[in-house]
């Protein structure tokens, strides 16, 4: 941010990140709707402009609308009367065609994201639990001694730099890497959903459909439903390898939220999500009842959903989480 606003250069960037919109940028190219729009100013600049401009062009419309009627109620009574009236008629049809192909067109409001995850049965009292967990590799001593606890339906954020050992941690507690020392004990009838950072769910090759059918015994039917209240409704058949960023990452939540797990393991699953589906998502995790253990450097997100408790990477400290906290979320 700092190396950005100090910028002397001209800077095409792409982002969702609102505070670099907001800071950093001098104006934004909307690509929205098949068209590309220039507004000058900052994103906040844009979301107020965007909707006076729309505003305007409903005005416009409204008034080439009672245009065309009142030419067309003319049409209507003259037609068929004198030859004089009748040829009258004829012009104004032509002149309404002319308006009704250069009618100002009104985009339809994007569809939203509709992100749940369904209530699950619960899980025993304690779903998770490790103590002493060490982890190397090579040289490299991520962490040594981290124990972690975790009630059931509490919200836990992993913080820390880059580098500090958070994804390491949640991969040890979903069980796709073993720690060197220590074990992951699961509660009584605990199901782990884990979102992973960098799409490695995701397989190039397969279809947006196959990869639902891999992780639910659901019907099609209801698959794709699912995918539609991700916006991946006419990405079914579609190579999944091609998404964009933040189509992968809602194809990911995706496959986590069919599962109906009680227990959620999410590293960093706003990244490449738009402002809206971050929304959604934030929605969804707030009247999710189940366990949750999130990794996030995203600070207005890890604010709004509140989480009970923090580690704290590499050291592995845990504390009730508060709103000072939120400067170390920002720090990684
Ligand atoms: N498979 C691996 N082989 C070698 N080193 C690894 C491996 N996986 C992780 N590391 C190293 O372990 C350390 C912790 O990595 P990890 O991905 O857990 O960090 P993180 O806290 O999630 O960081 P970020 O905020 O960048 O996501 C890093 O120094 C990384 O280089
Ligand atoms: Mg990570």
């Amino acid at each position: 941010m700092d190396f950005l606003s100090t910028y002397k250069g001209g800077l095409l960037v792409i982002s969702h990140d609102l505070p670099l919109l907001d800071e950093s940028i001098t104006s934004v190219l909307a690509v929205e709707h098949g068209t590309l729009e220039p507004f000058r100013g900052n994103y906040s600049y844009f979301l107020a402009e965007r909707e006076r401009r729309r505003e305007q062009r409903i005005r416009e419309r409204k008034h080439q609308d009672e245009k065309i009627a009142r030419l067309e109620e003319g049409i209507r009574r003259f037609k068929g009367k004198t030859e004089k009236m009748a040829k009258r008629a004829r012009s104004w049809e032509t002149r309404v065609e002319k308006l009704k192909a250069q009618r100002t067109e009104i985009s339809r409001r994007g569809r939203q994201v509709a992100v749940r995850f369904p209530q699950p049965p619960p899980s025993g009292r304690t779903p998770i639990k490790a103590q002493g967990l060490a982890k190397a590799f090579g040289q490299n001593v991520v962490f040594v001694d981290v124990d972690v606890d975790i009630d059931r339906g509490e919200r836990m954020i992993i913080m820390g730099l880059n580098g500090a050992g958070k994804t390491t941690l949640l991969r040890i507690l979903a069980g796709v890497e073993h720690a060197d020392i220590g074990e992951v004990e699961l509660g009584h009838q605990v199901s782990l959903g884990y979102y992973a950072q960098e799409h490695e769910q995701i397989r190039a090759g397969d279809s947006v459909l196959d990869h639902m059918r891999t992780v639910s015994a659901l019907p099609d039917r209801e698959l794709r439903s699912i995918l539609g209240h991700f916006l991946l409704a006419d990405k079914v058949d579609q190579d999944a390898g091609t998404l964009s960023g933040g189509e992968k990452t809602k194809l990911a939540l995706a496959q986590v939220a069919v599962g109906a797990h009680n227990v959620l393991l999410l590293d960093e699953p706003t990244n490449n999500l738009d402002p809206q589906a971050k929304e959604a998502l934030l929605d969804a995790l707030e009247q999710y009842e189940g366990t949750l253990i999130l990794v996030s450097h995203d600070t207005d997100f890890v604010e709004e959903l509140a989480p009970d408790r923090a580690i704290l990477m590499p050291d592995g400290a845990t504390a009730y989480f508060d709103e000072s906290m939120l400067d170390l979320v920002a720090l990684a």
